[in-house]
């Protein structure tokens, strides 16, 4: 398949550019730059443009005749979308819409959207399923929710438009090659700061709230490796091109570890220690967060190779310890805090 990939260039679709070349499709990358690198992608086609760009993205279809879209493009920072509502609406809703819009009118009817567990907010329960309420608590859960409201009412019910939306919860890790990983400028991710921190980037690292009811007191998330997130857009492009309705399925591990088990993790693998700074909780941050991920296990056939912390940690590492200032291609205009 002749695949076009929107926001390649950034840290989950430079790993799925690779697996689709990988599994023998075609990976079009089509990244505007703000936020990914360059070097990120290697033998792939790259266009520079922008999902605001509706002549270049048809004329991007037409030219590598695209059969399906895997649609990464946006910005993800909670802090920032909370200071920047209007950036976030216009670049996340306006311009998944103008994509969209531009498949839909060059005959691309093929979709996998990256969607966010930010879309449930603070659940009653965990495991999250997808059926749960949707109540983001903030600007950029909302901004995506937005977008899988489209995608449902406009352009599958109007236009049949076939697509998958996955609910990535933490993407960490890097692909076991060391040459592609996370380089988000600033950081906001919890295993990166992490690393950084080992390798005296970092003085050490917060923990936002020490007194959860959780066994060490500490947050628990569900941490998935990149390179798993990466294996399931093939998968859903496999299933739409075989039939499969349009659906949302969570995307993550199926278990949690605490923030204190994460940093453990990393000083076992980096073999340096880090210095924890103890701090409040956060507003609207919950004590448990995991992916119900039964559906896509079932549905898809996609199940994890990575469960062990210490396995994922050990591929981020190597990217880190490799490439300590990332891709090498800071810019000053980013203003991404959370
Ligand atoms: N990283 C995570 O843990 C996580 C979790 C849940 C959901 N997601 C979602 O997954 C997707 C990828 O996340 P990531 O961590 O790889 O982000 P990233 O910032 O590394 O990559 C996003 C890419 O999109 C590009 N981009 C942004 N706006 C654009 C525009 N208007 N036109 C063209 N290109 C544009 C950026 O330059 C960047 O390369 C995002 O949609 C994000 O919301 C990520």
């Amino acid at each position: 398949m002749n695949v076009l990939v929107t926001g390649g260039a950034g840290y989950i679709g430079s790993h799925t550019v690779r697996m689709l070349e990988k599994a023998g499709h075609r990976a079009i990358v089509y990244d505007d730059l703000s936020k990914g690198h360059r070097a990120a992608v290697k033998n792939s086609v790259f266009v520079q443009g922008s999902l605001f760009d509706s002549r270049l993205l048809a004329e991007t279809i037409r030219r590598h005749a695209i059969d399906a879209v895997i649609h990464f493009a946006a910005f993800s920072c909670v802090g920032e979308s909370m200071e920047k509502p209007q950036e976030y609406y216009h670049n996340n809703v306006e311009g998944s819409l103008n994509l969209f819009e531009a498949m839909v009118a060059e005959g691309v009817g093929t979709l996998v959207f990256s969607s966010t567990a930010a879309v449930y907010g603070e659940p009653e329960t965990t495991p999250i399923t997808e059926d749960m309420a949707k109540n983001p608590t903030n600007v950029y859960g909302r901004t995506k929710l937005a977008v899988e409201t489209a995608l449902a009412e406009q352009y599958s019910r109007v236009y049949g438009l076939k697509y998958i939306t996955l609910r990535y919860f933490n993407a960490c890790g890097a692909d076991a090659a060391g040459d592609i990983g996370e380089d988000h400028d600033p950081e906001t991710h919890l295993v990166p700061l992490i690393l950084q921190a080992c390798l005296g980037k970092r003085s050490g690292i917060k923990i936002f709230g020490t007194d959860y009811s959780t066994p060490d007191g500490t947050c628990i998330r569900d941490y998935i490796h990149v390179n798993d997130l990466a294996a399931a857009h093939l998968l859903a492009l496999d299933a739409l091109a075989g039939g499969h309705r349009s659906d949302v399925y969570n995307l993550g591990n199926g278990q949690g570890f605490s923030v204190q088990e994460v940093i453990d993790a990393a000083e076992a693998v980096s073999g340096r220690s880090v210095r924890r700074e103890l701090a409040g909780p956060r507003a609207g941050d919950p004590a448990v967060l995991i992916a119900g991920a039964a559906k896509i296990r079932r549905e898809l056939g996609w199940k994890p190779e990575y469960t062990d912390m210490k396995d994922i940690i050990g591929t981020a590492w190597r990217w880190h310890l490799a490439h300590p200032d990332g891709y090498g291609d800071k810019r000053e205009d980013l203003g991404c805090r959370n």
